[in-house]
């Protein structure tokens, strides 16, 4: 029995011990390994070199196995570590408040890298990616990490050279060394050791020293992803002998500054190539029509601009093309038409760009027949026709943008069928007829709408509960009147609504303004709204209602306001109840014009709550009173504006501490006292400076001729007197012809803009300068009580195109080389005590378009020119001793009478044709600081051709984008800086 027992004892142990062995085995597989102390000690050094701020690795410590410690993987039969993952696990995201990204950039690994790493002697996997490494070297050590298969040091800021050591991995199937801004390479020949890459991204590193890239890629024969975006390269071979990178999947050579023609070899690299990324480079010429990838799914030759030709065809015939971009590029011709087609290519393009080019002709139909199409692009190009009503086939669609071409005929009502249809854009067109519920019968998902400058009638049932729920919607100048669209009342998501001169001849319902709280951008302006606003409070970001007919007391504002336009409405009632609120209530207001209302009392002592006012504008209303100390505190302000009201007294001396000021009209008041001087000396930047019509008197301080920006000096009709500065000729604004750099005359805000004007008085009459208003140089001395002689440093003023001192006493004769002053279009010296002979440099002054020298005491014979003769005598009269054509007296009797004494009345017909002629390098240089940020951007070119939406004409946004030299030029300025 104990012989039993015994036995059963054992039996039972076994069967225990099986068990437990069994057990074992099951739930930790091989016996367990831990990291060698040798390694475990690496480990720590290394750490020991790093900043680890967010104390990312407080793991790698103790007597722990180091194969548990976060980032460390280690080979699980003989415990070497074989992978150190310490990329910065916390993504990027720009925060929207601050634009930074605390916790990201806290976890950022920094310091240096520790040799202890070469103890890894297994280590084959390094990610070091989006830490910040602050410009240190590339070890060269990291070239003896022989069994490297992956290195990624994306974005980890190393600099200087990329050490040649890094050819000794021989293994490497991965590197990135992308985005680390101050890494350069001169010679690529150490790479062509790394014969197992498969992988390599340089994107960003500067390799313009590199000329033998090409080679050196080319003898990578496993290479299939090739990155090498923004690395400033200049050259590529138009023929490459013999291809060894068969292999390559994807080719990005995007952002270079390749500046020859396509080379034709690029389109025969290979059949496997399914990506390849030539956009935003100077290439040129034409894309040739045999090529060798017949597997290609995306092809990007955008924003190159000049890439020119028809649209190849074979390009349709590539049965796999997902994406298609050849936009900002000169191709010309049409689109094409449906018979070489393969009948393939609509089974995968899920986008097609071919914006900003010089298309015509109409939109093809066959397009509808891309079932796969989500984004079609065509905007910025000169298509005309109608569009065909086949794109209401175009199943997938999601975007759709056909906006500044020229198109016409009437909205087909198959587009209500795109169920997918996120985004139309079709402004910019000539595209008519009317607009109904139809057109929008399925477009459930439609979220921006926009229509803006055609001449769409919109009728829609007034009962009509659309289908969609729009964020942003545009319908400048189309017709959605006369009655306020009720539909919009159930669109819940709007957050930008512009119906800018819609033709709207109604009240304003009340429940309008309960929906624009959800609103951040309203524009009503340019219609015929009736409504009283007394007891509304605005909530939204940008509010334009200017040019309506609301009317009561100025409105509340909450503090999300930043721009508030009311003018020209028949707003009553003094300013102090919108002005004088709490601290803070107004901190954001940045633009408010309430010009041309009935608005009455004094100024309020409350503009210390409006730190962030930028502009300013109160003119033409029944304002009164000084203008009050506490404006001074407006530190913000670059535009004042308070003309054609009843303000009196001295300026307060304050004001001088609105350094920023460009823009101040005071024009038509009653102020007094001295011009201050403090102008020319704290308000350095002013551009424009009017204070016409005032009864400012004293002399023209001589520090006004500090003001180098000033494009408009008018100080006519007030008492001044004394002499007039030589110095005006420091004026350099008024002396060279370069276009005005600040942007003080059209100021951009988020969905908008707000465009200076102002009226001058110029060639004799009134006129309001706008959008050309920064190609105007105007001085304007006129009736004062000016004497001593006209300082001869005037001719200097080469880019003033119009000058007046009538009205004044001056004396002395004109300069004479006032033929130096090329511009001048208008020229009034009219009913002074000037003497002499008219300076033969008159003859000159080829724009002149207005002269007037009558009431002086000038004599002898008027200069022979075309123009000089071309006006009438009139203008010359009250000098009894002048002689010559125009005027009737001859001056010798053997003279015959020359020239005509009438006056063409073409005269402002051509005044407009100049001053388009000299505006448009004008405005090309002035644009391009937004256009330059763009181009480099691609994601924002729809967003900015959104933003053109508002008032910019057509003529700008298609000349200025193709001027591809323009963006040449720049762009070699952005990579030299
Ligand atoms: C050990 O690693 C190898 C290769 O890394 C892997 O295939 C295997 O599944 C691993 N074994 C265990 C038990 O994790
Ligand atoms: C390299 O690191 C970057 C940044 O962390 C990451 O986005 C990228 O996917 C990594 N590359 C690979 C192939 O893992
Ligand atoms: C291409 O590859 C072959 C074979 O691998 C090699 O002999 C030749 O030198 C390579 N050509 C170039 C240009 O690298």
């Amino acid at each position: 029995m104990i012989m039993d027992k015994s036995i059963e004892v054992v039996v039972l142990f076994l069967w225990f011990f099986s068990i437990a062995a069994f057990n074992f085995s099951l739930c930790s597989g091989d016996p367990k390994v831990v990291c060698t102390q040798r390694e475990r000690q690496a480990l720590l050094s290394f750490k020991k070199g790093l900043k680890d701020p967010s104390n990312r690795l407080s793991s790698w410590d103790g007597e722990e196995d180091c194969c548990t410690w976060i980032g460390v993987s280690c080979n699980n039969i003989t415990g070497n570590v074989v992978g150190l993952h310490l990329g910065n696990p916390i993504s990027y995201s720009d925060d929207e408040i601050t634009g930074e990204n605390e916790a990201y950039e806290r976890s950022k690994l920094a310091g240096d890298i520790n040799p202890s790493l070469l103890e890894l002697k297994h280590l084959n996997y390094l990610d070091l990616s989006l830490n910040d490494f602050g410009g240190i070297t590339i070890p060269d050590f990291l070239g003896f990490l022989r069994g490297l298969r992956y290195l990624n040091l994306t974005e980890a800021q190393f600099g200087g050279r990329i050490p040649h050591q890094l050819g000794n991995l021989s293994s490497l199937r991965y590197l990135s060394l992308k985005g680390d801004y101050n890494l350069y390479a001169d010679d690529l020949g150490w790479l062509s050791h790394l014969s197992s890459l498969e992988y390599l991204d340089m994107s960003s590193v500067d390799l313009h020293k590199a000329v033998d890239w090409l080679q050196v890629v080319n003898t990578l024969p496993s290479l299939s992803e090739l990155h090498l975006s923004s690395s400033s390269l200049d050259n590529i071979p138009p023929s490459l002998g013999y291809v060894n990178s068969t292999s390559l999947v994807v080719l990005d050579l995007s952002f270079n500054l390749f500046n020859c023609t396509i080379p034709n070899w690029l389109f025969n690299l290979n059949n496997s190539l399914l990506h390849l990324d030539l956009s935003d480079n100077f290439l040129q010429g034409q894309i040739p029509n045999a090529m060798n990838f017949k597997s290609l799914q995306f092809l990007d030759l955008s924003g190159n601009g000049n890439i020119e030709g028809r649209i190849p065809s074979s390009l349709w015939n590539l049965c796999n093309l997902r994406v298609l971009s050849l936009s900002v590029n000169n191709f010309r011709g049409e689109i094409g038409s449906a018979r070489n087609l393969s009948g393939c290519i609509g089974k995968s393009l899920e986008s097609l760009d071919l914006s900003s080019n010089q298309l015509t002709g109409h939109i093809p139909n066959w397009l509808g027949q891309l079932k796969s199409l989500k984004h079609l692009y065509l905007g910025v190009n000169s298509l005309y026709g109608p569009i065909p009503s086949s794109l209401g086939n175009m199943s997938s669609l999601t975007h759709l943008y056909l906006h500044h071409n020229e198109l016409n005929g009437t909205l087909p009502e198959s587009l209500g069928l795109l169920s997918e249809l996120e985004e139309l854009d079709i402004q910019s067109n000539s595209l008519g007829g009317i607009v109904t519920e139809t057109h929008f019968a399925k477009l459930s998902k439609l979220k921006v709408m926009v229509m803006s400058w055609n001449s769409l009638v919109f009728k829609v049932n007034s009962v009509w509960i659309p289908p969609f729920q729009l964020e942003k919607i545009g319908m400048i100048s189309c017709i959605m009147g006369p009655k306020f669209p009720s539909w919009i009342r159930k669109q819940k998501s709007l957050y930008s609504l512009n119906f800018f001169r819609a033709g709207i001849s109604d009240t304003i319902p009340i429940w309008f303004w309960n929906l624009t709280s959800h609103i951040s951008y309203i524009s009503l302006a340019d219609n015929q709204i009736h409504g009283e606003i007394s007891n509304i409070r605005f909530e939204s970001k940008i509010v334009d209602l200017s040019s309506n007919y609301f009317k009561g007391r100025l409105p509340c504002l909450s503090p999300n306001v930043t721009v508030l336009r009311l003018s020209r409405n028949l707003i009553s009632g003094p300013l102090s109840p919108l002005l004088c609120k709490k601290i803070d209530e107004h901190k954001n207001l940045q633009i408010l014009d309430l010009s041309e209302n009935l608005l009455s009392g004094e100024l309020p002592q409350c503009w210390m709550y409006l730190q962030s006012l930028s502009l300013l504008n109160l003119g033409s209303n029944n304002l009164f009173g000084k203008v009050p100390s506490s404006m001074g505190s407006l530190i913000s302000l670059t535009s004042l504006q308070l003309h054609n009201n009843n303000f009196f007294g001295d300026l307060p001396m304050s004001l001088q501490n609105c350094t920023y000021l460009e823009f101040i009209n005071l024009g038509e008041n009653k102020l007094s006292g001295n011009i201050p001087s403090w102008m020319g000396e704290k308000t350095t930047n002013l551009g424009v400076l009017r204070l016409r019509s005032n009864e400012f008197s004293g002399n023209i301080p001589p520090q006004i001729c500090h003001l180098t920006s000033l494009l408009v000096l008018d100080l006519a009709n007030n008492r001044l007197s004394g002499a007039i500065p030589p110095c005006l000729n420091n004026i350099s604004m008024m002396a060279t012809r370069r276009s005005s750099d600040n942007d003080l005359l059209i100021r951009f805000y988020d969905f908008g803009h707000y465009e200076e004007n102002l009226i001058l008085v110029t060639k004799g009459r009134e006129s309001e300068y706008k959008s050309i208003l920064r190609f105007v140089r105007s001085m304007d001395l006129s009736n004062n009580n000016l004497s001593g002689v006209i300082p001869s440093e005037i001719s200097s003023l080469s880019a003033l195109s119009f000058l007046n001192l009538s009205q004044n006493h001056l004396n002395g004769k004109i300069p004479e080389n006032i033929g130096g002053m090329t511009s001048l279009e208008s020229l009034d010296f009219s009913r002074n005590h000037l003497s002499g002979e008219i300076p033969q440099s008159m003859s000159n002054l080829t724009f002149l378009a207005h002269l007037d020298l009558s009431y002086n005491n000038f004599s002898g014979k008027i200069p022979f020119s075309t123009q000089l003769q071309s006006f009438s005598a009139l203008n010359y009269i009250g000098n009894p001793e002048l002689c010559g054509a125009p005027l009737l007296i001859n001056c010798t009797r053997n003279e015959e009478s020359e020239g005509n004494t009438s006056v063409g009345d073409d005269e402002e017909e051509s005044e407009i044709t100049w001053f388009y002629l000299s505006m448009v390098p004008g405005f090309v240089v002035g644009f391009w600081g937004v256009f330059s940020v763009l181009l480099f951007k691609k994601n924002w070119r729809y967003a900015y051709f959104q933003f053109l939406e508002d008032k910019i004409e057509h003529i700008y946004v298609t000349s200025v984008l193709k001027l591809s030299w323009l963006k040449r030029k720049l762009k070699k300025n952005q990579v030299n800086e």
